[in-house]
């Protein structure tokens, strides 16, 4: 059966006080549906122990935006894996575009991450996805065949089963202008029979511009498996709305 997982990536938004308000309304949400997918929240670190505190009994799960490569040490100002399964997260989103663009986080880099990660018991939302130039010019399943195989190849000695791959062109994030199913259907398949080279079958979430409106539309994919969503999981109605877009798909 289908399984539908719904990550909200809240980016630099919610200071503390606003993040546990607004938990508190998105568990009031759920409660009044049947809700079946998998809901996990990623707060920025400062606000996860609000996100904690206010979930309770509440079947949702938190997730961190990064963690820092090296499992501890003299990394002034880093947080470590272990913290943040510490902190009452399960999983943390490694390689977002932003990361990789802003900060130079590259294919190895992220290979290091997802590393500390699992060793810590995280599931790593794993992004990866092309941008627009390298669309344009074709370079698309090139690009992702990259992304993939650099890093699978430096994690060959640890059990990368329960990693979820998150794709997501980068000329969707944030511009309003999502891919549309054909777009991410090949992509995903492309995605889905690379891993099956590595005997990994992985969750694959598609990422980019997800609103209430376009999720039924990619969510009913074959080879998508949820969404991982940034602008639209900052409002109650639109992330519920695309709660119900995925449970639709499991009833
Ligand atoms: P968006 O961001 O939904 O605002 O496009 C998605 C993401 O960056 O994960």
């Amino acid at each position: 059966m289908k399984k539908m997982i719904i990550a909200g990536n809240w980016k630099m938004n919610m200071i503390p006080s606003a993040a546990k308000t607004f938990t508190q309304e998105i568990i009031n949400a759920l409660r009044q549906r049947d809700n079946k997918s998998t809901v996990i929240l990623c707060p920025p670190f400062i606000s996860i122990s609000a996100v904690v505190d206010s979930i309770g009994e509440m079947a949702i799960s938190i997730g961190a935006q990064n963690c820092h490569e090296k499992p501890k040490g003299a990394y002034t100002g880093e947080i470590s894996a272990s913290m943040i399964a510490d902190a009452g997260c399960t999983y943390c989103i490694v390689g977002h575009s932003e990361r990789r663009r802003d900060f130079g986080e590259n294919d190895t880099l992220i290979a290091e991450k997802i590393r500390v990660l699992i060793n810590a018991k995280l599931t790593p939302i794993w992004c990866i996805g092309e941008s627009l130039e390298e669309r344009t010019n074709g370079k698309t399943f090139e690009i992702i065949e990259k992304q993939l195989t650099t890093t699978l190849g430096e994690l060959k000695d640890i059990d990368c089963s329960g990693i979820i791959i998150a794709y997501e062109p980068i000329w969707a994030i944030g511009t309003g202008l999502a891919a549309t199913p054909g777009q991410a259907q090949e992509v995903h398949e492309f995605i889905y029979t690379i891993l099956t080279g590595y005997n990994l079958n992985l969750p694959i979430l598609y990422g980019g511009s997800v609103t209430g409106d376009n999720a039924a539309s990619l969510l009913s994919l074959p080879n998508v498996n949820g969404a991982l969503v940034g602008g639209a999981s900052l409002s109650v109605e639109s992330f519920t709305g695309i709660i119900d877009a995925a449970n639709k798909q499991l009833h």
